[in-house]
């Protein structure tokens, strides 16, 4: 079945704790698992940034849900295309805190997250394909 790849990025609308990040993977794990959707969630300095994968139509109905999500806001898609194959197959929703992690290993990531804030690209790439691609290889 064909899928697609959405990325978001969005502001959170209170400083997350670990165990609030805890909570919205669990539900999200849960619930992703049903509707054969995979992702990643990153959490960075009050900023969201999601990647969903799936059927298409599973993704819209998905994404206006969790856009209503009171716990952010100001959710702004930056990639929404088709894809042969997903890039988080182990996951239906992994979580990286990297307000947690060490910077050195995570830098490009806090990196893509900061240009998805201020709507930059990346040389020529934009955030949510530098993103891909650093899970991709
Ligand atoms: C940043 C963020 C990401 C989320 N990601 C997902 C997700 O991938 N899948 C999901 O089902 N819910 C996700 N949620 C939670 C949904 O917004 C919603 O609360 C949850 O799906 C429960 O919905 P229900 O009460 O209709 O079952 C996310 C919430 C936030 C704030």
């Amino acid at each position: 079945m064909s899928i697609n790849q959405l990325v978001y990025v969005s502001q959170a609308t209170r400083k997350m704790s670990q165990e609030d990040l805890n909570e919205i993977q669990r539900i999200a794990k849960n619930n992703n698992q049903l509707i054969d959707v995979t992702g990643s969630l990153f959490y960075n300095g009050g900023w969201f940034l999601q990647v969903l994968e799936g059927p298409l139509e599973t993704l819209n109905a998905l994404y206006k849900k969790i856009e209503k999500d009171p716990r952010h806001r100001n959710s702004r898609i930056l990639y929404n295309e088709p894809a042969k194959f997903r890039t988080f197959t182990r996951w239906s929703m992994n979580m990286t805190n990297l307000d947690d992690r060490q910077a050195d290993k995570y830098d490009q990531l806090v990196e893509v997250i900061d240009a998805a804030k201020t709507d930059r690209k990346i040389g020529a790439a934009s955030p949510a394909v530098t993103l891909l691609r650093i899970f991709k290889e």
